[in-house]
């Protein structure tokens, strides 16, 4: 129920610091350890390679999900659209494992995989939102997100929430393989820290409503850019907002807008900088430089650590791993306000559904 919350995408985004304590509750336990199905963790101890396969959103969230589990796990983690997956497969390796995140369980583009993957007798595992849905229900193992119902188009809790497992499931791998980045790796702790500066970020509503109002009111398009983590944080905070503004939004590499893409800035089109990764940071400040340079106008979403006075939106630290879950929240508000000032249906854009149960 949204009760009093004008559209249910608010709800949802507000949903988020509950769900994060919700994963922790599911899949911890009172030592802080993972609790995961074993079977699960020898599986992908045994594998040689995982492929992670989702459309959408799902596949936004899987990009965050393999920098994680690549770092805790040591195994090598592919990323696959499923419409191109099913019809083009690449090679595989001798002991894949696969990997589906969907929030409805019910994607056709996922399951046609799926149904080849089960052929093919090769491990597998759904990340979902839905018990008892088909991804569920054909998949060797399932892991629920237990984000609650997620009734708004736009995705933004089932996001957040498939991060938060894929986070688990990598601490889980990692500490029965015995490595040590994960020994250091406190899930239960970081996932608490990560749930308060959600909060913190959900109160600054009426600022970012004010900063869509003074960047986004009158744009056609608007480009998200950053490097690494930030970058998959761009793509869907990109999708976002084109789906339910209708804003011609795209996510960029920061390093390859010198490619290409530089050519479409104009005098005063918004330019998002996600800056979450020190390693990144000052190249990407370049970056946006360098667009400024070209009459952009830049709106900066930064890391305390790495903030400065000019940035627009800055994040309290959390653990470098998981920033994505706390930078893409600004950008789900700031694609509810756009959509809201323009006056159009945030729950149910044009053109699409929930669930895409054909291919
Ligand atoms: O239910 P799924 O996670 O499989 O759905 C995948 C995509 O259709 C979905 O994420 C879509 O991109 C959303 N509308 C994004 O907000």
């Amino acid at each position: 129920e949204k009760g009093t919350y004008p559209y249910y995408m608010l709800k949802e985004i507000d949903d988020q610091p509950a769900v994060m304590r919700r994963v922790i509750q599911e899949y911890t336990d009172s030592m802080g350890k993972a609790i995961i199905d074993p079977e699960i963790i020898e599986k992908m101890t045994a594998s040689d390679r995982i492929y992670i396969v989702a459309c959408g959103t799902s596949y936004n969230a899987g990009w965050v999900g393999k920098a994680i589990l690549e770092k805790m796990t040591d195994i090598p983690v592919e990323v696959h659209l499923s419409s191109e997956f099913g019809y083009n497969m690449p090679l595989l390796s001798e002991k894949p494992f696969f990997i589906f995140l969907s929030q409805s369980g019910e994607t056709a583009d996922s399951r046609q995989v799926l149904v080849r993957t089960n052929e093919l007798d090769f491990p597998s595992l759904t990340l979902t939102n839905m018990a008892g849905s088909t991804l569920s229900r054909e998949a060797d193992y399932t892991l629920l997100l237990h984000a609650g119902p997620e009734i708004a188009v736009a995705s933004t809790k089932a996001y957040t929430a498939q991060i938060a497992v894929l986070a688990v499931l990598a601490k889980a791998v990692g500490d029965h393989k015995g490595l040590e980045a994960s020994k250091e790796f406190d899930i239960a702790h970081e996932l608490s820290v990560i749930a308060a500066v959600m909060e913190t970020i959900i109160d600054e509503k009426m600022a970012i409503s004010q900063l869509v109002e003074e960047y986004l009111s009158e744009t056609r398009n608007a480009f998200y850019i950053g490097r690494g983590v930030d970058y998959f944080v761009s793509m869907e905070a990109s999708l976002k907002l084109k789906e339910i503004s209708y804003i011609q939004a795209e996510g960029f590499a920061a390093g390859e807008l010198k490619h290409g893409t530089i050519a479409l800035i104009e005098e005063g089109t918004p330019v998002f900088g996600v800056i979450t990764d020190k390693k990144t940071a000052a190249h990407t400040r370049g970056n946006l430089k360098e667009v400024e340079s070209r009459g952009a106008h830049n709106i900066v979403i930064a890391l305390a650590s790495l903030a400065k006075e000019t940035d627009q939106l800055i994040i309290p630290d959390v653990h470098p791993l998981l920033t994505p879950l706390v930078s893409i929240i600004p950008t789900q508000l700031i694609a509810y306000f756009a959509t809201l000032q323009r006056g159009y249906d945030v729950d149910k854009p044009r053109n699409l559904a929930k669930s895409v149960t054909v291919e």
